[in-house]
């Protein structure tokens, strides 16, 4: 009995979902059955950390979470990410932090993100600039045990007092979403410490690493993936409140610093062209790439038509004289001490505090990337299971 019950597990851990789709088919994906997600599993940084760095570090302090949650929840934002957007999306709940241990459910998957986290190891501390120790690659790793713990409870040798009904199933893994959405803190990092050349030359080395970790997802029976490209990260208010007096052509008509989001572009299509090669060798993964760049961007740059004040101010935080007192944070002010409050209406600004989005802007995010509208293939996230040819 315990040994066909084995047999019968692996073998459903082998199977995977993804149902070909020629691309006249994408035509009429209305006539497509939606996926029938057995969980969401995520990897990223903190545009979808829904309290890993939390529980690993310090928690994240109000009035972080104020809009939604009414207290802070571990996300970097007033209230749901685009990934909760996702979630609600598809009919999940918001998936739990992998780190986190109090009040978690992993019935329906894990969210291995971390807010500061990059594609790359980086050579330095969270508290140097809060670059989180958990890259891509350790979340994919963070993943492997999580299934192989997880397989042992059910088919192993479990501990009399295993709890496994927290737990997804061992053969829901392959029926399960896979979304990744990172990249924007390997560019921060590279801003600060290459030069522009130095830059360019290692995008195509972050990008076999990005590869790598959907590779070893895979190898793990991840079939299929829903990828976010990097946002517009020069157009983030924290880097262009310094800027005085720019050369001509420095900044985009937005605001935004040109080069930066040139870069960013740069990665999304290196990225795009590598995810396109990764369908041929990963043959059984259906594999989207999602430009969210584009959604943010388009967001930003027409901001008031769609009911947002200056995207380039912020709600939550105070900036003067060259102090920025980051949001929920204290800092001395003309030699008065300012904490970083917030303001009393989120919803018309885009930016929470300087790096990260506000929910309302997250939603209006959501609206135009879910539905399939950006993505490669042109399917929305319930029907990311289908493998484009
Ligand atoms: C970190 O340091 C190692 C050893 O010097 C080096 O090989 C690696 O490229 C560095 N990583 C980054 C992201 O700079
Ligand atoms: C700092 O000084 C400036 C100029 O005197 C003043 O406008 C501003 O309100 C002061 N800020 C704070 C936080 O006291
Ligand atoms: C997706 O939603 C956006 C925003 O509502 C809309 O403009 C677009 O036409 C939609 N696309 C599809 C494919 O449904």
């Amino acid at each position: 009995m315990e040994t066909s019950v084995k047999v019968a597990v692996i073998a459903t851990l082998g199977l995977y979902i993804c149902v070909n789709l020629a691309m006249a088919e994408v035509e009429k994906i209305g006539v497509l059955s939606q996926c029938s997600w057995a969980g969401l599993y995520n990897f990223g940084d903190s545009n979808s950390d829904t309290g890993g760095i939390s529980a690993a570090f310090e928690p994240v302090t109000s009035p972080y979470g104020m809009t939604f949650f009414k207290k802070p929840s571990g996300r970097l934002t007033d209230g749901r990410l685009l990934f909760d957007f996702l979630a609600e999306y598809i009919g999940l709940p918001y998936a739990s932090a992998y780190l986190d241990t109090i009040n978690t459910d992993y019935r329906h998957g894990a969210n291995f993100a971390t807010g500061g986290s990059t594609i790359r190891r980086q050579n330095e501390t969270i508290f140097q600039n809060g670059i989180s120790p958990f890259s891509l690659d350790i979340q994919a790793i963070q993943f492997t045990q999580f299934k192989a713990r997880i397989v042992d409870l059910w088919i192993g040798h479990p501990h009399p007092a295993a709890d496994a009904s927290q737990l997804q199933r061992p053969d829901d893994f392959s029926k399960a979403l896979f979304t990744i959405d990172i990249g924007q803190n390997d560019l921060s990092v590279a801003f600060r410490t290459l030069t522009k050349q130095q830059l360019r030359a290692t995008i195509p080395n972050i990008i076999d690493e990005f590869a790598s970790s959907v590779q070893q997802l895979y190898e793990q029976g991840a079939r299929s993936f829903w990828i976010h490209n990097t946002g517009p990260v020069g157009c983030l208010p924290v880097a262009t409140f310094y800027i005085r007096n720019p050369n001509p052509g420095y900044l985009d008509r937005n605001g935004c610093i040109r080069y930066q989001n040139e870069v960013a572009m740069e990665f999304n299509r290196q990225l795009k062209a590598r995810l396109i090669r990764l369908r041929s060798e990963l043959t059984k993964a259906a594999i989207t790439y999602v430009d969210v760049y584009t959604a943010k961007y388009n967001l930003i740059s027409n901001s008031k038509q769609y009911g947002f004040s200056d995207p380039l101010k912020i709600c939550c935080g105070h900036h003067e004289n060259d102090v920025h007192v980051f949001c929920g944070k204290y800092g001395i002010v003309n030699g008065t001490r300012v904490r970083g409050d917030a303001c009393k209406n989120p919803a018309k600004y885009v930016s929470w505090d300087g790096v990260h989005m506000t929910e309302a802007a997250n939603k209006w995010v959501a609206n135009h990337a879910l539905n399939g509208s950006l993505s490669d293939p042109p399917i929305p996230v319930t029907h990311a299971c289908y493998k484009h040819l």
